[in-house]
């Protein structure tokens, strides 16, 4: 990012994750998954910023914040081609590009109310049949979905 006298720049974070190169109309969606809108710590959110690769971006930098693997899992769904960076003492520790997971073991949630997944206590699993739009099918009920809700 350059700067100029007309520019400021987003400041780096001391501690934290940062969320770079998510779709702008996905930054607020990913804002709930990650719990994001319920927390005390600074929280730096950026939309439709100019980017190099994806013509817009949003950003999401959340100070203190350290995300588990599920959590990841389900970030990874709603925004594929957002990676992932850990940041410890200022300093880039780690950078993960996310993918778009081919199978989905116990983090979605079965929209047929008959779905078996909806009447007995086994974990739902299901595959992608498109990426773009995404669209998923219950390994139990053989429903397809696009409008993914998280267990
Ligand atoms: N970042 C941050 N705080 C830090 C270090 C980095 O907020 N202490 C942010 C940067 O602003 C950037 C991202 O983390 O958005 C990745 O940092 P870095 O790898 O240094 O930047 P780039 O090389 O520009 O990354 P890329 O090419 O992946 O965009
Ligand atoms: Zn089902």
């Amino acid at each position: 990012m350059t700067t100029n006298n007309k520019e400021l720049i987003v400041k780096k974070i001391e501690n934290g994750t940062v969320i770079d190169h998510i779709p702008s109309d996905k930054v607020f969606a990913v804002v709930r998954v990650l719990g994001l809108d319920i927390i005390e710590d600074e929280v730096l959110i950026g939309t439709n910023l100019e980017s190099k690769k994806y013509g817009k971006k949003g950003i999401i930098k959340a100070t203190n914040k350290f995300f588990d693997n599920e959590t990841i899992d389900k970030l990874a769904i709603i925004a594929p081609t957002a990676t992932l960076i850990t940041i410890k003492n200022y300093e880039v520790v780690e950078k993960k590009h996310l993918t778009l997971p081919k199978q989905m073991h116990n983090i979605v949630k079965c929209i047929n109310p008959n779905c078996v997944t909806n009447i007995e206590e086994i974990d739902t699993m299901f595959s992608v049949v498109s990426e773009e739009p995404l669209t998923i099918q219950c390994h139990y009920c053989e429903k397809t979905m696009s409008d993914i809700k998280f267990k």
